[in-house]
């Protein structure tokens, strides 16, 4: 069809909008007096055509996009409040009030400077109070001249990509791992190498096995992402030294470390590397909530330009409205408090979880460890689709993630992420009793 058969038509846009429902009609691209108007509209300014649709060639993208796996969708990505959901903290525990104290304080302070371009590293006092934690709660070495304060774990992994790998470089990753950092990484032109865990963490003899080029890897020392173990002493001098010896690096991602129930809080890998082999990142959507995008990157001193470099490559500087009010936050102790509060209901939120599954769903699964963090992880039986279970749950209000889709190579062990951070204990009690159904069923 060619734009001659389109005639423009003009009609009200409520009629338009049912009246074009399901109907196809060809665009204009780039018709300068359609392009900005709402969807409804511009249909409706040409006429009706064959409804046959005529699959669109795909657009020529670069090699780096199509890597990035769609699942999960970018649009699921805003997640409901409910029972298991992954990767949501207690948000109906956060101290509202005083947060929102420091940010009208921060907001009615600010002056025309501070609504100027800002500095790329982040707000000073936020980089001076984040140092001064990290040292104290993770044992992390470092002063706020090494700290970059980013939107997030994801982001953290894009400027370290840009300043330190080559595309098509070898980056080897945890199997399973965090999915979010698969994406970021594949998005940034890196070759992913799965290196299995066990129950002392990442398998550091794989490592060595699968070759010398590999430039970098991606770890969760403190809090294996999904299944939960720490990494042991030893695997920690393992990876530092197989990293010294091959010029690589270590990204060390410590997404939660600050909720740990069963010991003292084990130090960061960061802490321990005498070589400046390791760049550390770490995220407050866990420990206060994920809408407010604040992460950071500790940064080698000898690393420091060439990552001040990429940052401003990437996005310039953050939003100075949040970090100022996190900064406020972080020195008047309202953090600190929080995090010791949350401590005890996420204890609290974990046993109810664990008697809910023992009374719900008995030998139906098996519990990984549940030392550590907000979610516990379930193993299956072999041969169960638990991306179909997981469906099913969600069609009953409860969301779960399937291991499954924490794996980049093909054997993948079926299984289940349940998020405990979110719900209260009544509620994950409830939600254990729907998981048992539908385990039920599925092995019927
Ligand atoms: C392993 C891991 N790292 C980091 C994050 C947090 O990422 P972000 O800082 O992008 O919110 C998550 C969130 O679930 C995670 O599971």
């Amino acid at each position: 069809m060619n734009q001659a058969d389109l005639s423009p038509v003009t009609a009200p846009v409520d009629l338009v909008e049912q009246e074009f429902e399901n109907t196809f009609v060809q665009e204009l691209p780039g018709d300068p007096v359609t392009a900005n108007y709402p969807r409804a509209v511009r249909n409706a300014c040409y006429t009706r055509v064959d409804p046959t649709p005529v699959p669109a060639p795909r657009p020529r993208t670069s090699l780096r996009e199509r890597a990035v796996p769609n699942q999960p969708s970018p649009t699921s990505w805003s997640l409901p409040i409910v029972p298991f959901q992954v990767g949501l903290p207690a948000l109906d525990l956060f101290p509202h009030a005083a947060w929102a104290k420091s940010v009208a304080r921060q907001l009615r302070a600010e002056t025309p400077e501070q609504l100027a371009y800002s500095d790329p590293a982040g707000l000073r006092a936020l980089r001076v109070a984040i140092a001064e934690h990290l040292r104290a709660s993770r044992a992390v070495r470092c002063v706020a001249d090494q700290i970059l304060i980013v939107p997030g774990s994801q982001a953290a992994l894009r400027i370290a990509a840009a300043t330190l790998l080559e595309p098509n470089d070898r980056v080897a990753v945890e199997e399973p791992g965090y999915f979010g950092a698969h994406r970021a990484l594949r998005a940034a032109g890196a070759q992913l190498v799965p290196v299995p865990v066990d129950a002392e963490g990442l398998h550091v003899a794989t490592l060595q096995r699968r070759g010398a080029n590999i430039r970098a890897v991606y770890v969760t020392p403190s809090h294996q992402y999904p299944l939960g173990m720490t990494m042991s002493a030893s695997r920690r001098f393992a990876l530092l030294d197989w990293a010294a010896r091959n010029d690589a690096w270590i990204l060390e991602d410590d997404y939660d470390s600050e909720f740990r129930y069963v010991s003292r809080p084990v130090g960061a890998l960061q802490g321990m590397d005498a070589r400046d082999r390791v760049i550390y990142t770490g995220t407050f959507s866990k420990a206060l909530f994920p809408a407010v995008r604040v992460g950071y990157v500790v940064v080698p001193p000898t690393l420091w330009t060439r990552f001040m470099q990429s940052r401003f490559a990437f996005d310039l500087f953050m939003p100075t409205l949040y970090q100022g009010a996190l900064a406020e936050f972080l020195e008047e102790g309202h953090f600190a408090r929080h995090l010791r509060r949350m401590r005890s209901a996420y204890l609290e939120r974990r046993d109810a979880l664990l008697r809910g599954l023992a009374r719900h769903c008995g030998d139906l699964l098996s519990v990984s460890n549940s030392d550590a963090g907000l979610h516990v992880t379930v193993m299956l039986r072999d041969g169960i689709d638990d991306q179909d279970v997981a469906a099913r749950l969600g069609r009953r209000g409860v969301a779960t993630l399937a291991l499954s889709s924490s794996y980049v190579g093909p054997t993948r062990r079926p299984g289940l992420l349940l998020g405990f951070g979110c719900a209260e204990p009544r509620r994950l009690l409830e939600a254990t009793r729907v998981l048992g159904d539908v385990l039920t069923e599925t092995v019927r």
